[in-house]
């Protein structure tokens, strides 16, 4: 089984839908019920299974997953690092041993020109444009305001690890401005 917390409108969903073989059944999780209405639109139930939940008390038992995705929202359950090493605690309870976890997230270049360029952007352009594009003054300005306090990538592998997941790699995607990184359960992955 595979599980996308966060998963919003569902397209990391569908993709792993793509992804998985016949057998794997892949989990969507979202506490936004709209949100999850929407993507259940666009992906047959037989292939996904859509669950309103809180990505902090995940609603499944131990060694349950395989694989979990985070897109995008590592941001939103980022309350404070204490809260989130406790989330990514949450989220390796329900993998099973030599399960594999993957971020994908926003995060700080390591160049410092590139970093204050990013930081300027998103507050005077994307907060702005956002804006007047989507007509939401909350949700643009919660974009701006996250995206310069995130972690770097060194930092968030460090919170992984201190949360008892050991990161397998991290790739910096265009210039830093976002990263993937893997990491897994410690243990043997059950044959
Ligand atoms: C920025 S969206 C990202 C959606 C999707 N992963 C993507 O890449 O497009 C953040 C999502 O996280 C969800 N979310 C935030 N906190 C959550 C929580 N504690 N439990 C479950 N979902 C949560 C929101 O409802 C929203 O759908």
């Amino acid at each position: 089984m595979w599980l996308d917390v966060c998963s919003g409108t569902g397209e990391m969903a569908a993709n792993l839908a793509k992804l998985a073989s016949r057998k794997a059944r892949v989990v969507s999780l979202d506490f936004c019920a709209p949100m999850l209405a929407g993507a259940a639109k666009k992906e047959s139930p037989t292939r996904v299974l859509f669950v309103i939940g809180d990505a902090r008390r995940l609603p499944f038992p131990a060694d349950s997953f395989d694989v979990i995705t985070i897109s995008f929202a590592t941001r939103n359950i980022n309350l404070s690092r204490r809260i989130l090493v406790e989330e990514i605690e949450e989220f390796r309870r329900v993998l099973k041993p030599g399960g594999v976890f993957v971020n994908l997230e926003t995060s700080q270049p390591r160049s410092r020109l590139v970093r204050t360029l990013l930081h300027l952007y998103v507050k005077r352009i994307v907060r702005h444009a956002g804006r007047w594009l989507s007509g939401s003054r909350a949700g643009y300005a919660y974009l701006a305001s996250t995206i310069p306090r995130f972690y770097s990538a060194d930092e968030l592998s460090a919170i992984l690890e201190e949360s008892g997941l050991e990161t397998l790699s991290v790739e910096r995607l265009s210039l830093g401005i976002a990263a993937i990184h893997l990491a897994r359960k410690p243990g043997a992955r059950p044959t």
